[in-house]
């Protein structure tokens, strides 16, 4: 796996067209496997014999990963997606009732109200900087940061912050000793974040976390919670941020694909859909251990190897979506089980906010192409520089022209 990132997909149909399971390198020339068909992928997430907590890991376990290690927090961090069985589930059902659609469904009119007013943010920026704005920046991060700030309880003046660090958790070229102090840090202004609340309070999820970390009945370990807090702020912001760039570049640059929608001929929710499928936010995600030696496709996966789950090469799988699995086409057949995308997780880890991540980018697409029919990018696309992380995929910016 090439630390730096970059543009998976043709490395991705090269490994794809020898085998739906590869064995990788990955950091610290550590052994792992990515299983990356569809069909292949879709048996792993779900077997019985697969497990996502890091004592299954056995170079973990036998002292051989090294401090600083870039993937440490993904294996180590203490919440739900470390988490198996009755575990999993305990932790899962202390937010999942936040996240259910009705309730997401509730939270439309303010991310409406905020996607207005980021769309006059974009609009200011681009005026003062010559017509052209980071739409990135501006944009499909603020939103997404912005509504789980507001669920999670955390005020304003931490959200730059807590980005920042959350983006070098999730780099995979990061240094050894940065990735140990973003990591503190991240624990420790999530820390001061509980430790206020816990102070004052309110009427959000962290306050619902600590009342349950303080009731009797061992519901939640102090760990636990500053785990879960890590692992909400980073999926639910960093994801969304790359579905909507993703989709805004992959519309600029099919502007058919942006016609049938304009056309009614397909909804924003197919171009969610056909994004998450043809340019998966998260690319690989790590990890999962088999707990014996597991035959995948007639691969042997060695018990307790870190098995990093392939979404973004799933997505362009041609034995599932067919010889043009890798064009961008929003009216593409999606309802049934058999050629439903991965991108989203399957099995008991299914992402637990893709109600919301659904929400906020049908909702950020609409209102964007809406206000800015003619918006287009400011640089050509093969120009535009790529994520520094084979877990998340999208671009570093997108410089575009907002036009009425
Ligand atoms: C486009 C946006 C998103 C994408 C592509 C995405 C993708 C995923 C994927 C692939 C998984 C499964 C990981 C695995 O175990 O292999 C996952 C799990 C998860 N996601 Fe998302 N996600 C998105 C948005 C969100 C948002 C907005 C939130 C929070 C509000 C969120 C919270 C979570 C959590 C907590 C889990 C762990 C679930 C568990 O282990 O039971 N995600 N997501």
């Amino acid at each position: 796996m090439d630390p730096s990132g970059g543009c998976p997909h043709a490395a991705n149909a090269r490994l794809l067209a020898r085998g739906a399971v590869a064995p990788v390198v990955l950091p610290g020339e550590m052994e792992g496997m990515a299983v990356l068909g569809h069909d292949a992928l879709r048996e792993f997430l779900a077997h019985p014999d697969v497990a996502k907590d890091a004592r299954h890991f056995t170079a973990l376990r036998e002292g051989r990963i090294p401090r600083g290690w870039p993937l440490m927090t993904f294996a180590t961090v203490r919440g739900m997606t470390t988490a198996d069985g009755e575990d999993h589930r305990r932790l899962r059902s202390l937010v999942s009732r936040a996240f259910t659609a009705r309730r997401v469904e509730e939270l439309r009119p303010r991310i409406e109200q905020l996607t207005i007013s980021l769309l006059d943010d974009l609009d200011h920026a681009a005026a003062s900087g010559g017509g052209v704005a980071d739409l990135r920046r501006h944009f499909a991060l603020p939103l997404p940061m912005g509504v789980i700030s507001e669920l999670l309880g955390v005020e304003d003046r931490y959200r730059d912050r807590l980005h920042h660090l959350s983006n070098q958790v999730v780099a995979t070229d990061i240094g050894p000793q940065q990735a140990v102090a973003a990591n503190r840090e991240l624990v420790a202004v999530l820390g001061e974040i509980a430790a206020a609340k816990a102070e004052r309070p309110g009427d959000d999820l962290t306050s619902a976390l600590i009342a349950a970390r303080d009731e009797e009945g061992d519901r939640l370990g102090e760990q636990e919670l500053i785990g879960t807090l890590v692992l909400m702020i980073i999926a639910g912001h960093e994801t969304t941020l790359n579905l909507i760039t993703n989709a805004v570049r992959a519309l600029c640059a099919h502007r058919d694909q942006l016609e049938l929608v304009r056309k009614g001929e397909a909804g924003w929710g197919d171009v969610v859909e056909e994004t998450l499928r043809w340019d998966a936010p998260v690319s690989y995600f790590p990890f999962r251990y088999p707990v014996r030696d597991l035959t995948v496709d007639g691969i042997v996966i060695p018990k307790g190897t870190p098995v990093l789950a392939g979404y973004s090469a799933a997505g362009r799988d041609p034995a599932v979506h067919g010889a043009d699995a890798d064009r961008f086409d929003v009216t593409r057949p999606r309802r049934t089980d058999a050629v439903r995308h991965l991108s989203l997780g399957y099995g008991a880890h299914f992402c637990l906010g893709a109600p919301l991540a659904r929400l906020e980018a049908g909702v950020a697409l609409e209102r964007l192409f809406t206000r800015f029919p003619g918006l287009e990018l400011a640089v050509p696309e093969n120009e535009l520089s790529r994520h520094s992380s084979f877990v998340g995929n999208s671009v570093r910016s997108l410089p575009v022209r907002p036009r009425p």
